[in-house]
Formats: structure tokens, C-alpha cells, sequence
């Protein structure tokens, strides 16, 4: 059997109040359809359609960016005439014989396990249905049923009858089956509703009526089919999304200090014993060695860590390379194109910035190193400044091994430090230092004998 997947995803979202299209709000760091289409390529061997229109163009743009090309066929929806008009948008590019998956783009937790569930409900050629009984059913389609049990039709909330009102049991919205007949019965939509809109649930009684089997399947977790149409239900389907990737976390090993306090926003991969304080961000790519330690309130951005580092508190992170056994932190800032070689010591109030640092290198105290390469062994003082920039370009600064930097100096970029070279503390260095000879700049110290401070002048009394 082959499955197309069709996402709907041409809704203006108002509720949300923003100009954003509904369906670029992000959950874990990824926009909502990305969820919809990253379970949808798990599912789907003959195609992804993903009908769109509020805000088409930023949509596809963005979407772009995160997926491999030619990921989903883009249908354009001109106009929202209703969820069967969406779907009859993307089904003239679908074969007859392969089993059509409705997914909503603004769904964003729905599991391939529970969507394949529905597929097997709708393998004998049957329709296939996903409902949920919920206490509150207002706002959702209520299932009708006859005598016998068996799904007669859908009936919206806006149509329905104080009686239908009462049915608990509801359209989550997923559905599955064969696309030949879905196109039957969507081109004999009308719109003759309280809506004024094309029903894709109207196909329900026309399954009925045409004597195929309506098979109903539940999701695993009602949290699967929650819709985003407010913030409030975005930041609640967040909280959702993050306690399962915190369980996943825990179920393979790593310490979580708190899991209600530790928020993925992209991927993590990790080896053994890493312990994650409080309020840790990851986002983008991550991987963590094994033995790795992040202190409370870190933010990591694509940031690969080797074994055995410590992360101290309050640290931010992105795009760099940190070697094993390197300890940075705490308040230490990495900024993109760093790369750490093992056993570097990166202290407090420390900024690095597109430089590399070789092994046993230690930068403890308030400096910053940037557009810089440090070799083996090298201690930069506090307060060390690489001058990297002259307000139009930027400069490299070259920094040998077992080079002792002392502290308050300036390396004025372009410049060299050669190997095993020391620079006395509080030097403005403008022209290379040669290797192995201590180079400073400094004027030389004045004492004046007998010299008294000033005192406060006494104002003359009026
Ligand atoms: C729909 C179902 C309802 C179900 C509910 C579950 C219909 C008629 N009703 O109602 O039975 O309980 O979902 O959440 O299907 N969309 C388009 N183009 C359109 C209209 C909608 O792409 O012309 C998309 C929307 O962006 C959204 C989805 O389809 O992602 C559902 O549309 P929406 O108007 O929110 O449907 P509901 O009224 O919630
Ligand atoms: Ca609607």
C-alpha cells in the first residue's frame, strides 16, 4: 500500500494575533508544520502535499531552510473555502490506488505510531477515522452514530442540534483512505452549512450511505491531537512537547537536575553521565560527550562538547567546538567559530570569538580573544583585549605556544606573539613580539618625593 500525506496548512490562524502565518509558530524550536511534515516522511512512500495559502510565500521560504529540497509538493489553496476544498486542492496530483493520510499543519504531536494505527484501520479498504471522547467537546465535530455502533456522519458544532451538542465523542480531524474514492465523494461537496464551507467531514455520510466501512481509532495520548489555534494553546502544547523530550532524556541516562526546567529546541545527542542543571537551553544541533557537566541557566546553539567537560553556570554557547576535558565558565560567552582544543580553561566574564585555541591553553579572567589563533600551553592574563578590529576591518591576532600573556594587555591586531614569549602585564602591544624574550610597553615607573594630595578648599563664610 502506498500513503500520500496530505497536511492542511492554508488557515490565517486570527486567534494567534500575530502577522506571523499560523503555522511558523514554533514548538521546540521548530515551526509547526515542520513537526507535521517530519512525522508525515516517517508515514508517507508516495508524496507529502502540504496545502497552503495565508502568508504562502513566507511559509515555503522557511520551510525550505529545514528540509531536505523536494521534501513536499506546495498546493496553493487561493482561497479557505473549507477543509474539503483544501484537500481536493491537492488531490489531482495523488494516485487513485494509494491510501490518502489527512494531517493538519497546526497538530503539531500527532505520532507516526498512532498515524499508522489509522492507516492499518483503513487497510481493507475501509475509511479510516480518528476520534477522541473528550469532556469538553465544545468547538470540535461530534460523531454520530446509529443503533448498532456504527459512524452514520459528522456533524460540525456550528449545525448542530442541542442533542448532537451532547455527543462526547469527537473529530480529531485525521482520517485516512483510498484516494480514488475520496475524490467520489469530495467533488459532491456543497456548501450549504452554517459555515458556508466545504465540509471534509460531509465525506463521512457519504461513506455511510455508500455502504464503506467506517473504522473509528484512538490516539495513544490526547495530546496528539491538540490543534495551536492561541498562545495559550502554544505555550501548553511547548510544556507538552518539552516534558517528552525530557522523558526521553531520562530514559537514556542522562541527569536531568529538574525536567520541568530544561527546554530542547532542536536535537541532542549525548554519551554517558551528563548532568544537566536547571534552566539549560539547548538549541539547533548538540552533542555532548560522555561525563559532561552544564550548570544552571547555560545556553547551548549548536555546540559540539568532547568528554569530561564542565559547563559552569551562566554561560552562552554557539557554534563552537569545545575538546574534551575543557572547563568553561562560569559567565563565559563562546561565540560562533570557536574551537576549543581539550583540557582549555575559558573563566569568567571571558568572551571568544571566531578563534582557536590549542591544548592546555588557559583564558581565566574578563578577556577577549577574537579573530585569534592561540597555541599550546598559552596563559592570557585577566583583562587581556585582542584589538581585532580599527573600526573598518578586522585583524588576526597570532598567539605561539607557552606564550604567557600578562594581565591588562592589549595585542593591537595585526600581530604575532612568538613561542614561549612574554608579555609583561599592562603592555599595548602594536608590532610582533618575538619568540622566547619578554616584550613590554609600559612607561617606566615615576615616584614623586614629598608630593602631598590635594585637600578640599574651604568656602569663606558669607
Ligand atoms: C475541523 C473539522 C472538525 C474537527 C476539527 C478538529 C471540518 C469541517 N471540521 O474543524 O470536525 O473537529 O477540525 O480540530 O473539517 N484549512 C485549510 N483550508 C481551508 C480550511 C481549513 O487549509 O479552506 C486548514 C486550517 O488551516 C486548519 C485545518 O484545515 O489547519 C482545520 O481547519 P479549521 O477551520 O480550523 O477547522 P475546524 O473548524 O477546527
Ligand atoms: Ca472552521
Amino acid at each position: 500500500m502506498t500513503i500520500s500525506v496530505v497536511i492542511l496548512a492554508a488557515g490565517a490562524g486570527k486567534r494567534m494575533r500575530s502577522q506571523l502565518p499560523k503555522v511558523l509558530h514554533e514548538i521546540g524550536g521548530r515551526p509547526l508544520l515542520g513537526h507535521a511534515i517530519t512525522t508525515a516522511r516517517q508515514l508517507a512512500d508516495a508524496g507529502i502535499h502540504v496545502v497552503y495559502g495565508h502568508g504562502g510565500d513566507q511559509v515555503i521560504a522557511r520551510l525550505s531552510e529545514l528540509l531536505p529540497p523536494g521534501t513536499v509538493q506546495w498546493v496553493r489553496q487561493e482561497r479557505q473555502l473549507g477543509t474539503g476544498h483544501a484537500v481536493a486542492q491537492a488531490l489531482p496530483a495523488i494516485d487513485a490506488s494509494a491510501t490518502v493520510v489527512v494531517l493538519y499543519g497546526d497538530v503539531p504531536l500527532i505520532s507516526a505510531a498512532t498515524l499508522r494505527s489509522l492507516v492499518a484501520a483503513g487497510a481493507t479498504g475501509a475509511l479510516a477515522l480518528m476520534t477522541v471522547e473528550l469532556d469538553n467537546p465544545a468547538g470540535y465535530g461530534r460523531i454520530e452514530r446509529d443503533a448498532a455502533g456504527a459512524v452514520t456522519r459528522i456533524v460540525e458544532e456550528k449545525d448542530a442540534s442541542d442533542a448532537q451538542r451532547g455527543i462526547r465523542e469527537i473529530n480529531t480531524g485525521f482520517l485516512a483512505v483510498r484516494a480514488g474514492q475520496l475524490r467520489q465523494w469530495v467533488e459532491r461537496l456543497d456548501n450549504s452549512n452554517a459555515q458556508g464551507e466545504f465540509y471534509l467531514t460531509d465525506i463521512i455520510a457519504m461513506a455511510a450511505q455508500d455502504g464503506v466501512a467506517i473504522h473509528t481509532v484512538s490516539p495513544a495520548s490526547h495530546v496528539e491531537v491538540l490543534g495551536v489555534n492561541d498562545k495559550a494553546q502554544l505555550a501548553l502544547l511547548e510544556r507538552c512537547y518539552q516534558k517528552m523530550r525530557a522523558q526521553e532524556l531520562l530514559d537514556n541516562g542522562v541527569t536531568l537536575r529538574d525536567p520541568a526546567r530544561f527546554d530542547l529546541r532542536g536535537e541532542i545527542t549525548h554519551g554517558t553521565d551528563v548532568t544537566i542543571d536547571v534552566n539549560v537551553i539547548v538549541a539547533g544541533k548538540v552533542t555532548l560527550g560522555s561525563r559532561v557537566t552544564i550548570g544552571p541557566n547555560v545556553l547551548l546553539t549548536d555546540v559540539e562538547i568532547g568528554d569530561d567537560v564542565e559547563i559552569l553556570a551562566n554561560c552562552v554557547i554557539e557554534d563552537a567546538v569545545i575538546g574534551a576535558g575543557c572547563r568553561i565558565g562560569p559567565f563565559a560567552r563562546v561565540r560562533p567559530q570557536t574551537r576549543l582544543a581539550d583540557n582549555v580553561h575559558v573563566g569568567n566574564f571571558v568572551e571568544i570569538k571566531k578563534s582557536t585555541v590549542a591544548p592546555d591553553s588557559k583564558i581565566n579572567h574578563l578577556s577577549y580573544i577574537g579573530d585569534s589563533t592561540v597555541g599550546s600551553r598559552v596563559n592570557i592574563g585577566a583583562g587581556t583585549i585582542t584589538c581585532n578590529y580599527d573600526g573598518a576591518n578586522k585583524y588576526q591576532t597570532i598567539i605561539g605556544d607557552d606564550v604567557f600573556v600578562g594581565s591588562d594587555s592589549q595585542l593591537v591586531a595585526p600581530v604575532r606573539i612568538g613561542d614561549g614569549a612574554t608579555i609583561g602585564a599592562g603592555s599595548t602591544i602594536t608590532r610582533d613580539a618575538p619568540a622566547g624574550e619578554l616584550t613590554l610597553s609600559r612607561p617606566p615607573q615615576q615616584t614623586h618625593p614629598g608630593w602631598k594630595r590635594p585637600v578640599k578648599k574651604k568656602r569663606l563664610e558669607e
